[in-house]
């Protein structure tokens, strides 16, 4: 049997990985600013990360969710607790489409209405709800065509306004910051509007954290720095450093009825532990703040460098534009100076989406190569 070839693959082949570092099959190391699409939060093979899950494993791995799991229970007070949501209540699955599939439907059930608002530039997943609500029609099939969503465009809040003015609307969803679509910030002054306007007409504001949360943006989720709550925050990426897990953070004005929804996969016992020892990891070692402190200093060191356009970003989440296409720069860090980054679908932005306890070292070795590559 073949593999069904839908991604462009590089020659590359890692066989060990460790912090911000992976080792090819022919022992080359490489310099991880992408961590495998914003996925790797602690860093590669982190030492309590695995022996947290070693230890589980070898006592239970998997049970389905119809027994008692304290691990869930733990995994959603600290992540209450970190997140400033103590109140809000968690539902755990496996990916970030699933988290926003729930999302949604949450949405739907509790307003009784279809129509969803997105926004130009966003990705939001590729299963049914979450592809539809995703501005790229090239990976939209006919069977998931629908009349139901207004796609705007990001921080135009005339536009959110009169759109959620007919009272129709169940949600409005918009990235912390849109990843994919190149790293664009919605303003602060947009997402209270947005806030006002869904408290306004009976609207639910889903905040996709999936790729700008857990601490990446030097806040624990990127909306924090406009001082709004969500009313849903689908997450996924960095919770597990790789084991997959998702979730959605529920307001309390949700309510719960037994079989609303529903996994088998979601929530169990190796996926608990990776995510608890990310939290861990994450608060003994201030990540956060680490991610704050390296992404300025990686933004202010790249400012005005020749060939960029413009920088947008908060935290270890950065986009550089450059004024021509990013393709052979791109290739050019990762064959001559051993550097993955990221791609975003406008072909002209880089994306720097390293562990958040990048160093102050390989931030630097990373500026000194990249200064190279532009200058030549
Ligand atoms: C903002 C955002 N939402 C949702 C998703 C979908 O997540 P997953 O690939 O885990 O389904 C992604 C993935 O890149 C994302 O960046």
């Amino acid at each position: 049997m073949n593999l069904f070839e839908v991604y462009p693959l590089f020659d590359i082949m890692p066989v060990k990985a460790e912090g911000s570092h992976v080792w090819d099959k022919n022992g080359t190391r490489y310099l991880d600013l992408y961590g495998g699409h914003a996925v790797i939060s602690v860093g590669h093979s982190h030492p309590h990360y695995v022996q947290r899950i070693t230890e589980q494993v070898q006592k239970i791995g998997f049970y389905s969710n119809s027994v008692q799991n304290p691990l869930q229970v733990e995994l959603a007070d600290k992540l209450g607790e970190i997140s400033n949501y103590s109140d809000f209540d968690l539902f755990l699955c496996n990916s970030g489409a699933e988290a926003n599939e729930n999302a949604l439907k949450l949405a739907s059930f509790h307003t009784g209405r279809k129509k969803v608002v997105s926004f130009r530039k966003g990705f939001h997943g590729r299963t049914e709800g979450a592809v539809v609500i995703t501005d790229n029609p090239s990976v939209i099939a006919p069977i998931n065509e629908t009349e139901n969503v207004i796609f705007l465009p990001l921080n135009d809040s005339k536009a959110l306004k009169e759109a959620l003015g007919q009272e129709d609307v169940c949600a409005v969803i918009v990235e912390g910051i849109q990843g994919i679509g190149g790293i664009h910030l919605p303003t602060d002054e947009f997402l209270q509007d947005a806030r006002q306007f869904c408290d306004e007409t009976g609207t639910i504001l889903i905040l996709d954290e999936i790729q700008s949360g857990y601490g990446r943006s030097g806040k624990f989720f990127a909306h924090q720095y406009a001082g709004i709550e969500a009313d849903l925050i689908p997450i996924a990426k960095g919770m597990g450093n790789g084991f997959p897990i998702g979730g959605v953070l529920i307001s309390p004005k949700f309510e719960a009825r037994m079989g609303m929804l529903g996994t088998t996969f979601g929530g169990n016992h190796l996926a608990c532990v990776a995510g608890l020892a990310v939290l861990e990891i994450m608060k003994d070692e201030d990540l956060i703040q680490n991610a704050q402190e390296i992404g300025t200093l990686l933004m202010q060191s790249l400012a005005g460098l020749k060939g960029i356009k413009e920088i947008r970003g908060r935290g270890l989440m950065i986009g550089i534009e450059l004024e021509e296409p990013f393709r052979e720069i791109r290739n050019e860090l990762l064959n001559e100076h051993q550097i993955f980054t990221g791609a975003s679908s406008d072909g002209h932005t880089l994306r720097l989406l390293p562990a958040l306890n990048l160093s102050r070292e390989n931030a630097e070795f990373f500026i000194e190569k990249f200064k190279l590559v532009l200058n030549k």
